[in-house]
């Protein structure tokens, strides 16, 4: 059941998407060579909680943490650890979500650590624009299936590939909410999006083949292959007059 958000839903989302993009922020400034997942995990967690909101992931079917941060070949969900210390040359995907007045926003991004390789540096230039080209097709009257092929179209164009076995979806009083949002599809297929919908699009990119494996703890998702992955968010809103961002500063 997709719900619509009224105007001032809408509004409150904004702040819950404000807060999200700050902690996302906090997070990528706080990358650089000798940091563990750990600490990133805790700056974040006390910034929301600063802010009376509440980690949306943390305790989210039983994560552990308010924060997932995969690095290189790990796609999603990775658990931060005091054992993950990063180290100059990786990529490190964080995705941050904020619960405020009964509402989440959602959004993530590949952060550089320090120097990376060009190969890499490509990947995340690919993956951002895919998610702004997508964004681009977020209005009354279009489909998901329209969003989905915006991000396919770009990325496997440039030679890498889509994720399959997860997808972006409805955002509102629940994190995860309908519909499911693939990135991948046909233009004109797919649930119409309509004004007061509100939806994370979060490509996640593989530098090699598109297979994913799910690590012994039940939650990280690796590159089958080993290759290097990357993932950007934003949650979104559809207007009259087209996508509102709602994962952006104050
Ligand atoms: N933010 C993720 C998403 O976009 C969800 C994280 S899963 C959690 O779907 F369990 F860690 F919260
Ligand atoms: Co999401």
């Amino acid at each position: 059941m997709i719900v619509l958000k009224t105007s001032r839903e809408l509004s409150v989302m904004r702040k819950a998407g404000a807060i999200s993009q700050a902690a996302l922020r906090l997070a990528g400034e706080a990358v650089e060579p000798g940091v563990s997942t750990w600490e990133i995990d805790r700056l974040v967690k006390r910034y929301i909680q600063s802010m009376g909101a509440v980690p949306s992931f943390l305790g989210y079917d039983g994560y552990p943490a308010s924060t997932c941060i995969s690095v290189n070949h790990e796609v999603i969900h990775g658990i931060p650890k005091k054992s993950v210390i990063l180290k100059k040359g990786d990529i490190v995907s964080i995705d941050v979500g904020a619960c405020y007045e009964g509402f989440h926003g959602d959004n993530a991004w590949t952060f550089p650590c320090g120097e990376i390789s060009s190969e890499a540096q490509a990947l995340l230039d690919a993956t951002e624009q895919s998610l702004f080209k997508a964004i681009e097709m977020v209005r009354p009257g279009n489909r998901v299936g329209d969003v989905g092929h915006a991000v396919q179209e770009y990325v496997e164009a440039r030679g890498y590939s889509v994720v399959r076995e997860f997808c972006g979806h409805g955002v509102g009083a629940k994190m995860h909410e309908d519909p499911s949002v693939p990135n991948y599809g046909t233009p004109g297929r797919g649930v119409r999006l309509t004004a007061g919908m509100v939806i994370a699009i979060e490509p996640m990119i593989n530098l090699g083949r598109r297979d994913i494996e799910v690590k012994a703890d039940g939650w990280t998702v690796t590159t089958k292959d080993g290759s290097l992955s990357a993932h950007f968010e934003h949650t979104v809103a559809v207007t009259p007059k087209g996508p509102v961002i709602l994962t952006l500063p104050e």
